[in-house]
């Protein structure tokens, strides 16, 4: 029997409408998207068809979509696109991003750039108001704020909506990286009044490789990556027909899914949460917004445990502790490295040492749900 899959956070397997579609791109639709003879129309038209879906999905126009080879891609763009002159941007961002935010943003910072980093309580969450401060003392000339749509680790949505009113107060330009939440639930980009929006194609049941940044029209972006005019100007590179086409299709599934969607993960995610609670009671906490979540995830830490140990032990569940936490040096005794997520929420040693993140998908059951529970806490039963 194949292991339990909670890992839907790390990634999502192709859909099998997706792969489907993929495969009869592959076939069909070699043509470059560039040319002008049929080969190349049916090739562009396709193209299109997926820019579309994706630009349904998030309430944008096709035009404000640019395909990349990835949500870090994305982000990279995003970030590193908005200015010409790092020494003239002002980069706001938060202590939980992923690292294809904070990453670039540290990038950013050896070139020139300012950086104010917001903290996080003991949710994940920030405070818009720091956001507001931060904006209010900026001096530079092009600002922009990155805010992560939710965490990856804990699931905890940040105040994006919030932020985006900050519109009204300040001109600032507004990425953020929804790579987790879309799919999972609704969302706008003209709710949220964001200008930049990474999305990941893995992570809503199309291939890893394949992305977009939705970009509003009129903001102005460097292209990373220099070359032929492709995406209108903002990422050369002959179209990965294929993938794009998967990307639209995937989009267009989540579409269809969605709200009833978010109602069911919430459930399973629910479900699982309260069998655990039912036998560990306050040996088990729950790290993240209790409400202000993805309905998928249920990151928590088992007191007295070590997370990664205690997956080992149950190798009939495929899930993660969310970000390398642990690590083997030749030679050395394993050494235990917190999340920075859990760092930065100010979580205790214990906390941080027993955190397991269990997220549910399109695929998970209920009894795989109510198998996963019980085989968890066996396993923390057999060591105590
Ligand atoms: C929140 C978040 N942003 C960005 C990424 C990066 O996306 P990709 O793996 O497509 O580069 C991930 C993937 O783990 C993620 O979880």
């Amino acid at each position: 029997m194949p292991p339990i899959y909670l890992d839907y956070n790390a990634t999502t397997p192709v859909d099998p409408a997706v792969a489907d579609a993929i495969t009869a791109a592959l076939r069909d639709l070699w043509g470059n998207p560039s040319s002008g003879h049929e080969y190349g129309r049916a090739a562009s038209d396709a193209v299109a068809t997926a820019r579309q879906q994706l630009a349904d999905l998030l309430g944008a126009m096709p035009s404000e979509i640019v395909f990349t080879g990835g949500g870090s891609e994305a982000s990279n763009l995003a970030l590193k696109g908005v200015c010409t002159n790092p020494a003239g941007l002002h980069v706001i961002t938060s202590a939980v991003e992923h690292p294809a935010t904070a990453k670039p943003v540290e990038w950013l910072k050896m070139h020139g750039t300012t950086v104010t980093v917001v903290p996080v309580d003991g949710t994940g969450r920030i405070d818009p108001d720091a956001v507001r401060t931060a904006l209010r003392a900026s001096q530079a000339g092009v600002r922009l704020v990155s805010l992560m749509h939710s965490n990856n680790e804990v699931g905890t949505f940040q105040p994006v909506r919030e932020v985006g009113g900050l519109k009204s107060e300040f001109e600032f330009l507004f990425h953020t990286d929804a790579a987790q939440s879309l799919g999972k639930v609704t969302l706008n980009v003209n709710e949220l009044n964001v200008d930049l929006l990474t999305v990941a194609g893995h992570k809503l049941y199309a291939p890893k490789g394949v992305g977009a940044l939705f970009v509003r029209d009129g903001v102005k972006l460097q292209p990373l990556i220099h070359g032929a005019g492709h995406e209108a100007g903002r990422r050369a590179g002959t179209e990965n027909t294929p993938y794009i086409v998967g990307l639209g299709v995937a989009a267009s599934l989540c579409a269809d899914a969605l709200p009833a969607e978010t109602e069911r993960l919430k459930s399973l995610r629910d479900r699982l949460h309260s069998r655990l609670r039912q036998t560990l009671g306050d040996k088990l906490v729950l790290n993240g917004h209790l409400l202000f979540r993805l309905p998928n995830t249920l990151n928590v830490s088992f007191r007295g445990q070590l997370g990664p140990e205690l997956l080992e032990r149950v190798p009939r569940i495929a899930a993660s502790v969310g970000s390398a936490c642990h690590e083997t040096k030749p030679g050395q005794a394993r050494r235990f490295k917190p999340s920075p997520v859990l760092a930065a929420m100010g979580c205790s040693e214990e906390v941080c040492r027993g955190a397991v993140r269990l997220s549910v998908g399109r695929g998970t059951t209920e009894a795989e749900v109510d198998e996963a529970a019980e085989l968890l806490t066996s396993a923390v039963a057999s060591v105590n």
